[in-house]
């Protein structure tokens, strides 16, 4: 059952040219499937071949033309298996009926909202047509869609048009052909009467592209922010990594019924509409930072998955570690650069350290699966991402572009390994790569300890440092990693004294490779605050023997910005963490009054760069304070804990708090740009912290704000922070917004997830009577994801109830949706990774909710897999 890397091999046929032929019918569309498949000259001799399938009715078959009998092939509900073969070329014709509107997995080909959309990616081509669903095989398409003229006007597909004309009873057609061999999970289909908004961008050798951006009619005005993302994404990945568009006409799709959020079929990306729509009346500031990065990382596929794809899905970190890192990159070009590094630490501490450290933790390469949708996960994206940026890191950007170029450039129109591209910057760098390597194969995250001593006498700093990766599932012993430690040596004045070790220049990247260095840096005449892991140069806990003092130094002296915000989230981090302990033991919270201090400097007029400060001033979450403690977690004590600090703060910052908020208020209209949403944010953060604990005049500030918002960000942010605390303006201002929003289901997303993530008491009876209004729908991904999915993932105290009730409620929501979508089921799952390191009460009764799910009947594969391996020992 399980698919196991070692297991890999070449297909025993290959499909060179796919002509589908699809005559779309809400409830019957005809898929004919002409295959030019021939056997693979790597394989076996006599092979039978075994074609993948899902939900097909099979109508007919035939090869070379000649029909075959039922009794000549092997149909099972998973396969069609061909015994006996031609050993030389044939060509295959299948034809199948699928049911699009039945579909309420949405894989394969499904309607969204009337329209017919398609999803492959990981194994949905198999519930189009029998194929060999795998990405190693790859093939040209050609695609004709045939349809009713009145419903689809529209009919799209993958690679360039090169017919279109009517097909008799109403009916029309087009044809779409793509050059460009790929494999089947970057196939695409749309159909359906959708409005357009169309540009061009001429690229760098001269060649025009259309651009085109289809939404639902009506909301063409906010298809222009996506628009204008599409085109400063190619032209950035000319600019950075020299790759060029190739197809005629690159189109984005948007559809309101989608498991993820975006998917890079070729020259046809389909996309969540909630990563498209943007207009300054419906879309927060965060909207606009997402579409745009979402419109890169899809557009970056291009060469990063398409021109270059995986040979297996183990290999998936290949195309989406990468892609993130050229994501995050784009990003950190169009706005800030230590906002957007610091953001992405954040996101990776609070998911992908939070996965490494339970149950479902996994190597950013995983070697054995039993349902690939299952590895989407942030250790293979953003763990990944980070893998790419320590290579960089290690080697240097000259050889890191010289690598790239050498990948694109070898390894175009292939499907590859792992390998193969690492052994692209071992050739250009001269590096061994092999210990590098274990960041791909070894799971979990690495634990960093330093100590340090500074010797007078001699003039000199040691750093030691010593490296630990704890056990995780299936990996019980570790061996060293080689971990970049970029560093700083701080002087007084906050200059870095050089780095001087064995007479040599050294740093500021020291390679950590065994489980125990020491570095001995010389000519240090007094001594100086080191400054670790600047920048976050590795994916590592540190643990060092840094004093608070030493951080307060960093925080306003060190060059790097990263770690000037790091050493206030540190302090903070531990005083939160002594809080929860006084707290577990009857005591108040003892407070260090200088943590006020420097995050009272993020409020300072002279703070020019308000998206940074907004980050220096945004304390540590509760899921970093849960990680941090590790074990016997009770997330009630880490609530009161930081809403006691947050209520301190608000105390010995009242006066520049206050200033911040009225200084930073809106004038003129609304611009999304970064330097506007970072004064917003700034202006958020001061409101959070005025309205600590329910003070009265800032409930009434965000109440005011909410009421005379000009833009939605401040409408929503304030909406956001009344409804932590449980006041009259809060259930006034809940109201208002369904009654102005209530048509508009993306804002209505955001009214759920604001109420779901509320730490209040009776929020899970307000959940469960949400999920009955009309506004709810199971069947749509965003819907439930908002719902229910901020609820269990987003709210530590009210899914971590005491007595259970939450993780009672997540079992039966997980089971009533494994009936109709599998995948979003598994994904609210997600929610129970870290159920292992709760206090031993609600842990019992996490484990009896998930012990519930395992007893079912019928589990789908993809929860199946996650509860099982959430109990596993
Ligand atoms: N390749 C897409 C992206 O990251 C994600 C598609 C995931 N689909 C799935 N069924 N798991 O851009
Ligand atoms: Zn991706």
């Amino acid at each position: 059952r399980p698919v196991r890397l070692a297991e890999y091999r070449p297909s025993d046929f290959l499909i060179d040219a796919v002509h589908l032929d699809v005559s779309l019918d809400p409830e019957a569309t005809r898929v004919t499937a002409r295959l030019a498949i021939r056997p693979n000259p790597l394989g076996p001799e006599n092979a039978a071949l075994k074609l993948d399938g899902e939900d097909l009715n099979l109508v007919s078959a035939e090869i070379d033309g000649a029909p075959l009998r039922v009794d000549d092939l092997d149909v099972t509900p998973s396969s069609l298996t061909l015994p006996n073969p031609p050993r030389g070329p044939f060509e295959l014709t299948l034809t199948t009926l699928v049911d699009p509107s039945a579909n309420t997995r949405l894989m394969g080909l499904y309607r969204s909202n009337g329209a017919y959309c398609t999803q492959c990616e990981a194994e949905g081509f198999r519930r189009i047509t029998y194929f060999l669903d795998r990405p190693d095989v790859l093939a040209v398409y050609t695609t004709r869609i045939e349809g009713p003229e009145a419903e689809t006007p529209i009919l799209l597909s993958n690679g360039n048009l090169v017919e279109t004309g009517p097909a008799g009873d109403g009916r029309h057609f087009a044809v779409w052909h793509d050059p460009h061999p790929k494999p089947s999970y970057l196939f695409a289909l749309v159909a359906g009467d959708l409005g357009v908004v169309e540009d061009a961008f001429v690229t760098m050798s001269g060649r025009r592209v259309a651009l085109k951006v289809f939404v639902e009619h009506g909301k063409e005005d906010r298809a222009h922010h996506a628009m204008e993302s599409i085109k400063a994404s190619m032209r950035w990945d000319e600019e950075t990594f020299g790759r060029e568009y190739d197809l005629d006409v690159f189109m984005v799709v948007a559809v309101s019924y989608f498991n993820m959020g975006a998917m890079e079929n070729k020259g046809l990306n389909v996309f969540n509409d909630k990563y498209v729509l943007a207009s300054p009346e419906t879309a927060t500031d965060g909207d606009y930072a997402n579409i745009e990065a979402i419109i890169a990382h899809e557009y970056f596929h291009n060469w990063t998955g398409n021109r270059i794809t995986c040979r297996d899905w183990f290999q998936l970190c290949l195309k989406e570690g990468l892609t993130v890192f050229r994501d995050q990159e784009f990003t950190s070009d169009m706005r800030s650069r230590p906002v957007k590094r610091i953001s992405d630490v954040r996101g990776l501490r609070s998911v992908q350290f939070a996965e490494d450290a339970g149950p479902l933790a996994h190597p950013v390469r995983p070697q054995i699966y039993h349902e690939i949708n299952n590895f989407y996960t942030p250790t293979v994206y953003e763990k990944g991402a980070e893998v790419i940026r320590m290579l960089k890191t290690l080697i240097g950007p000259e050889a890191f572009r010289a690598g790239m170029d050498l990948y694109f450039d070898r390894h175009d129109g292939q499907a590859c390994t792992i390998e193969q591209f690492i052994a692209c910057f071992a050739e250009v760098s001269g590096h061994d790569m092999s210990q590098f390597l274990r960041w791909y194969d070894q799971a979990g995250t690495p634990e960093v300890d330093i100590r340090t001593a500074y010797d007078p006498d001699r003039k000199t700093f040691t750093i030691d440092a010593t490296q630990k990766t704890p056990p995780t599932p299936g990996q019980q012993f570790k061996q060293a990693m080689v971990i970049p430690l970029a560093l700083g040596l701080v002087d007084e004045d906050g200059s870095d004294i050089p780095l001087v070790v064995g007479g040599a220049h050294a740093g500021p990247v020291i390679a950590l490779t065994a489980e125990n260095t020491r570095i001995v840096f010389e000519n240090v005449e007094r001594r100086p605050v080191p400054s670790l892991f600047r920048n976050f140069s590795a994916p590592v806990k540190l643990r060092s023997d840094q004093t608070v003092e030493d951080l307060l130094f960093l925080a306003r002296k060190d060059s790097d910005p990263f770690n000037r915000w790091q050493a206030v989230q540190t302090v903070a981090l531990r005083g939160l963490v002594a809080g929860v302990a006084a707290l577990r033991e009857g005591r108040e919270p003892t407070e260090e009054p200088r943590l006020a201090e420097a995050i009272g400097r993020a409020f300072d007029p002279a703070e020019t760069d308000c998206a940074y400060a907004a980050q220096i001033a945004a304390l540590p979450s509760e899921g970093d304070v849960a990680r941090e403690i590790g074990e016997d977690v009770d997330p009630d004590a880490i609530h009161s804990a930081r809403s006691y600090l947050k209520a301190s703060l608000r105390q010995r910052l009242a006066e520049p708090l206050a200033a911040a908020f009225d200084r930073l208020a809106e004038r003129g209209p609304y611009s999304p740009d970064a330097a506007a949403a970072g004064r917003r944010a700034l202006k958020i953060a001061a409101l959070d912290l005025l309205a600590a604990g329910g003070e009265r005049s800032g409930v009434e500030r965000a109440f005011d704000l909410y009421k005379t918002a000009s833009n939605m960000t401040d409408r929503v942010m304030a909406l956001q922070v009344l409804s932590l605390h449980a006041t009259a303006e809060r259930e006034e201002a809940l109201e208002d917004f369904a009654q102005r929003y209530g048509t508009d289901p993306l804002l209505i997303d955001k009214w759920f997830l604001i109420q779901a993530s509320a730490p209040l008491p009776d929020t899970l009876d307000r959940v469960q009577s949400l999920m009955a209004s009309p506004l709810f729908d199971m069947k749509n991904p965003n819907r439930v994801r908002s719902l229910i999915g901020a609820f269990a993932s987003g709210n530590p105290t009210q899914f971590n109830k005491a007595d259970g009730r939450g993780y009672g409620f997540l079992a039966d929501v997980v089971t009533e949706l494994d009936a109709t979508n599998p995948q979003v089921a598994a994904r609210l799952l997600g929610a129970f990774r870290t159920w292992r390191s709760l206090e031993p009460q609600r842990r019992r009764l996490a484990e009896s909710a998930l012990q519930r799910l395992a007893a079912l009947p019928r589990l789908s594969a993809d929860v199946g897999d996650i509860v099982r391996r959430a109990l596993a020992a």
